[in-house]
């Protein structure tokens, strides 16, 4: 069969309804050839050295097998105040850039802090961890650096994010000025801010809070973790949080069949319409990005930390408590990607 044929075909259903066929099926060491490692200076100025992949797998900071993917940060070291960087960690990048694409991403744990003292460290030092970001080159990361404005072009999705906070997820987009929601959508989560903008209100961005507790930190972990799901189309994004055990995860996502239909998939968490955002305007070609960093601009902001009653400074906090970190790791089952 001809690959034309199979391109026409797809393209007609999506007309009709909203069915994608897998174009990647990441598991294992599946995700060594699907990610970059990105041993760059962390843009959001975390506590963390981002290791290249040599050594992420010689200190076991990443581990594939047949069926999972761990990607951690060290629990071992205790780092010198005046280290320039921080505590080794893994920043992974997407190949593959998308637009108009649904990700189905299967996690058994997410990132958590120490246990005994405090119950959720994580919100004390934990920002964003999976987003979708604009596509960049090497030339680019120097300018995103020093120039937000250039980053913002190109959206970001953020799909799992939690800070200062002992429950549930937050789901946000990024824009540059002129991107916002409506108050009332369909969706299952709360609406935050409307405005995408990230020049409006420290970047906060145009966030919907999950209403599932068990949809970060310990208590999805404690549940076996569960699904986050994406769809990108030019006219809106929508995102779903199904817990482990729920009795309305999909049949399709559950099983990881080969073709997916959102349709079917029931009101979204997050529904972000393009009501009052022209999506290809506000949206390039985004990788998916999974990170973990401490600190930095969000979490280690010293209200933020403050505010969340957690000991000492966040960097202090991070440097000298290496077994604080023995959580601080994800485990996928797998990345499905489909178009
Ligand atoms: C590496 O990490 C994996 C996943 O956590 C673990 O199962 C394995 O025992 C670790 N290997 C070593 C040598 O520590
Ligand atoms: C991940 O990277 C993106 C882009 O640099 C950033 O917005 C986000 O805060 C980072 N999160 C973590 C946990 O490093
Ligand atoms: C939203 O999508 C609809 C349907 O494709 C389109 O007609 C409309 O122009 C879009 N609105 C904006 C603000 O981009």
């Amino acid at each position: 069969m001809s690959l034309r044929l199979l391109t026409l075909a797809s393209t007609v259903t999506t007309a009709l309804c909203a069915t994608y066929s897998v174009t990647e099926n990441i598991v294992g060491a599946g995700f060594y050839d699907a990610f970059n490692f990105e041993a760059i200076g962390d843009p959001t100025e975390g506590r963390v050295n981002y290791v290249d992949k040599a050594t992420a797998m010689s200190q076991n900071l990443t581990f594939a097998s047949g069926n999972k993917f761990v990607l951690r940060a060290d629990s071992t070291t205790v780092i010198d105040d005046s280290s320039p960087t921080g505590r080794n960690s893994v920043r992974i990048r997407t190949n593959n850039a998308y637009t108009t694409h649904v990700a189905v991403f299967d996690i058994a744990h997410m990132p958590q802090g120490c246990g005994s003292v405090l119950a959720d460290m994580a919100s004390c030092v934990l920002p964003p961890l999976i987003s979708n970001l604009p596509k960049l080159t090497n030339a680019d990361y120097s300018r995103w650096e020093t120039d937000e404005a250039n980053w913002a072009a190109g959206g970001e999705v953020d799909i799992l994010e939690g800070v200062n906070d002992q429950g549930a997820d937050q789901v946000t987009l990024h824009t540059v000025t002129g991107c916002t929601m409506p108050a009332t959508r369909d969706q299952t989560g709360t609406s935050l801010q409307l405005d995408c903008d990230h020049n409006v209100n420290g970047n906060a961005g145009c966030g919907v809070r999950v209403p599932e507790a068990t949809s970060y930190g310990p208590s999805f972990n404690a549940n076996g973790g569960g699904w986050y799901a994406v769809e990108r189309t030019d006219t809106f994004i929508n995102i779903w949080f199904w817990p482990r055990n729920a009795g309305n995860v999909p049949a399709d996502v559950k099983s990881g069949a080969a073709s997916v239909n959102t349709d079917s998939w029931g009101t979204p968490t997050a529904n972000f319409p393009n009501t009052s955002c022209n999506f290809p305007q506000f949206f390039d070609a985004n990788n998916i990005i999974i990170n973990l960093t401490f600190c930095g601009q969000w979490a280690g902001n010293p209200d933020v930390y403050a505010a969340s009653g957690c000991p000492s400074t966040c960097n202090n906090y991070v440097n000298a408590n290496p077994s604080a970190f023995v959580n601080a790791y994800f485990e996928f089952n797998s990345l499905n990607v489909y178009h």
